[in-house]
């Protein structure tokens, strides 16, 4: 087998909240993908790093009445403990606040300029002059200008429904200072992505550098139009790097965030005396990516982008996992379902989260549930139950003693579960650890039948037994190695306790002992190697989450629990219209009277909407998966009404059914407050 050389990243954390189960996923997905890489014997490093800039670090560093600086150092500390917690091993873990960033984004800059991809544009925000930072909408708040109401947001009146601009309130004034925020117009660095329209779309849809779903999703969602200008300046005040050539202006956030992988690997290669180009610039690196689908657009159309136009490797491949829900919920505060990292570890072995997601986790996008009932029956029925029951009815009859000189007649099972390696190891390869679990259980009741059938424990007493007793467990033990190792990348701590009692290592390049059984090598005394989850250790993470949540809420941080994700994927970045171009389009309200799927349509729902008396239309909306048809018969939607008619394979589309979200199962249908009546218009 060649020796791959590989450089794998999982996104960079903000440096403004602390990791929880659903951050974990992707920490844990993609450290058992580089452990097994390591296993195999390839040259695999994991590289991460705080993503530390933005206006988010900036404002809170303020509010806490300390520097960006400690806030950032602490907050990385707290991940790096966290991701320790669960035997997260990266090879380096940096910040985007670094020397080595800083020139890299210069570097890149450059390359950017050169190839004539950067324009100006002028962008109007809403400015606080005490605080003096630039304001988002939700930082703005005052007096409706259509019914009065007081203190309503900076966007639209939560009474009456009005939308308008921030500049439109009526005594407006800024949440962070009080103060009244000034309309002010700056000029902005703009990336031309368009001009690498054509680069982008081989890239993405060619040569499997994305799961299928996810070139279909780019396909009919960016690349089929002109790809958008990507603003990547933010005027100063800003925590970031000053642009060397446009002072006053900074790089945003997201310009810097993904050039913090090659950062992290430049310290790496200092501390290792490598060299960054045989990393970043090597037809003989393959460079991996792990993301969340939240990111896709950040990671599949600007990030190749800069990579190809500053002359970096292009990424291998970008694996895009789902989202963690808890209880097929999204995870709840309240409900003491959204679980800091640390508040697990209080409670409950990290070897058995890491478990349980492997063997939850597919190759696709789907989410990932956890279940906490499910979460206890797997770890006591595979973990305890099968794969260390192997070794805890044999061991100790063997230890302190020898395996048999020469390996016994086992019927075949060594064989079969030697020849299964490579079936396992595809399935790591692909990232299907769901599939690979389930190979390696069968491998374990494969290996208990064994030892259920020859019952060793009868043995022991009768002296003339003893060298049966012990290729049985000789057998036994085999076994049970060949299972820790196929598990190394899931549980580095059962390989250990594997290697510790039998005398032989389990580390980089060592997969390859799952072919050849140990013979005549010593035991070691057995050690207990796995505990059952206990229900009221589960029970007490809940509780105590709840608990954190009430503290936090009663600190009054929450005013800015918004995170800045889903602006940061679309930003406000339209033409401005008028008020003429806005009527053009008619919304109503309606009623859905009809709901059913389509057949042979995947993503569609055909709903017949009601628009008051006769008049109806019938639309094909993409939400099939997401809502059921019962969800929504009977209730109030909105619906453009002159939207023209579109033939599809199914029929005839009448309208649309407004929704939110980027997509896939993140979707939102928007629905008018009761109380407004089908056919009223929209304004
Ligand atoms: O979504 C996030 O949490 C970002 N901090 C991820 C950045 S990944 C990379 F581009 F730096
Ligand atoms: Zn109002």
């Amino acid at each position: 087998m060649t020796q791959r050389r590989i450089l794998v990243t999982a996104a960079l954390p903000y440096a403004n909240g602390h990791v929880h189960l659903g951050h974990l996923v992707e920490y844990l997905q993609t450290d058992i993908w580089v452990r097994f890489q390591k296993l195999r014997g390839h040259r695999c490093i994991y590289i991460c790093a705080d993503d530390t800039h933005g206006t988010a670090i900036m404002i809170r560093a303020r509010q806490e009445g300390r520097s960006e600086d400690e806030l950032i150092a602490e907050m990385q500390a707290a991940h790096e403990r966290d991701f320790a917690g669960f035997d997260i091993e990266f090879d380096n873990y940096g910040s985007t606040n670094s020397p080595e960033n800083r020139e890299l984004c210069g570097e890149i800059w450059e390359s950017i300029r050169q190839a004539g991809l950067v324009k100006e544009k002028d962008v109007e925000q809403l400015f606080d002059p005490v605080e003096g930072t630039f304001l988002a909408d939700r930082f703005v708040r005052g007096t409706c200008p259509k019914c009065e109401s007081t203190d309503q947001p900076g966007d639209n009146c939560s009474k009456c429904g009005h939308h308008y601009s921030p500049a439109e309130l009526i005594d407006p004034i800024s949440t962070l200072s009080g103060a009244t925020p000034e309309v002010r117009s700056e000029n902005h660095l703009f990336i031309e992505l368009e001009q690498l329209h054509e680069f982008l779309n081989d890239w993405a849809i060619g040569d499997d550098h994305l799961q299928t779903e996810v070139a279909n999703y780019l396909k009919g969602h960016f690349l089929h139009e002109p790809l958008r200008d990507w603003d990547i300046s933010r005027p100063g005040p800003y925590f970031g790097f000053e642009i060397p050539d446009s002072p006053g202006n900074y790089w945003y956030v997201w310009f810097d965030a993904p050039i913090g992988y090659i950062a992290s690997t430049k310290q790496w290669c200092e501390k290792h005396n490598e060299k960054l180009d045989d990393w970043w610039r090597s037809p003989d690196t393959e460079i991996h990516h792990f993301i969340g689908k939240d990111i896709t657009y950040f990671h599949t159309l600007f990030w190749p982008g800069m990579l190809k136009t500053a002359g970096f490797n292009l990424p291998e491949k970008v694996h895009i996992h789902g989202f963690l829900t808890v209880g097929g919920e999204k995870m709840s505060k309240s409900q003491g379902t959204f679980v800091m990292a640390s508040t697990y570890l209080k409670h409950l072995d990290p070897a058995h989260l890491r478990y349980y997601y492997a063997s939850k986790l597919g190759s696709r996008l789907d989410d990932l549930d956890l279940n906490l009932d499910e979460f206890k029956a797997k770890i006591d029925s595979d973990l305890v139950g099968k794969a260390v029951n192997i070794a805890s009815r044999s061991a100790k009859f063997v230890q302190d003693g020898n395996l048999s000189d020469v390996y016994p007649d086992d019927g075949g099972l060594f064989q079969q579960a030697a020849d299964a390696g490579e079936t396992v190891a595809k399935h790591y390869e692909n990232c299907d650890y769901a599939a690979a679990m389930r190979e390696v259980m069968m491998l374990c009741d494969r290996a208990n039948k064994y030892v259920e059938d020859r019952e060793p424990w009868k043995l022991r007493k009768d002296p003339a037994k003893q060298d049966e007793l012990r290729d049985i467990c000789t057998v036994a033990l085999n076994l049970f190695r060949q299972v820790a190792i196929y598990l190394a990348p899931v549980l580095p701590g059962l390989a250990k306790q594997t290697a510790e009692l039998l005398n032989d290592p389990i580390g980089p390049g060592d997969w390859e002992k799952s072919q050849t059984p140990l013979v005549g090598t010593s035991v070691n005394k057995f050690q207990h190697m796995m505990k059952r989850v206990e229900e009221k250790q589960v029970q007490a993470m809940i509780e105590e989450s709840k608990e954190t949540q009430a503290d936090e809420a009663a600190g009054g941080d929450n005013q800015y629990n918004d995170g800045p994700e889903a602006l940061e994927k679309e930003p406000l970045t339209e033409e401005e219209c008028t008020y003429d171009d806005f009527v053009k389009v008619d919304m109503r309200v309606a009623r859905v009277i009809e709901a059913g799927h389509v057949e042979g349509a995947d993503k569609l729902l055909g709903l017949k909407l009601s628009l008051g008396g006769d008049v109806t239309r019938n639309v094909f909306a993409g939400i099939k998966g997401v809502y059921e048809p019962e969800d929504l018969l009977g209730q109030l939607v909105i619906c453009c009404a002159n939207l023209a008619p579109r033939k599809m394979r199914f029929g005839v589309s009448e309208g649309m059914v407004l929704a939110s979200g980027p997509g896939g199962k993140d979707i939102y249908v928007l629905r008018p407050d009761s109380g407004a009546q089908p056919g009223m218009r929209v304004h």
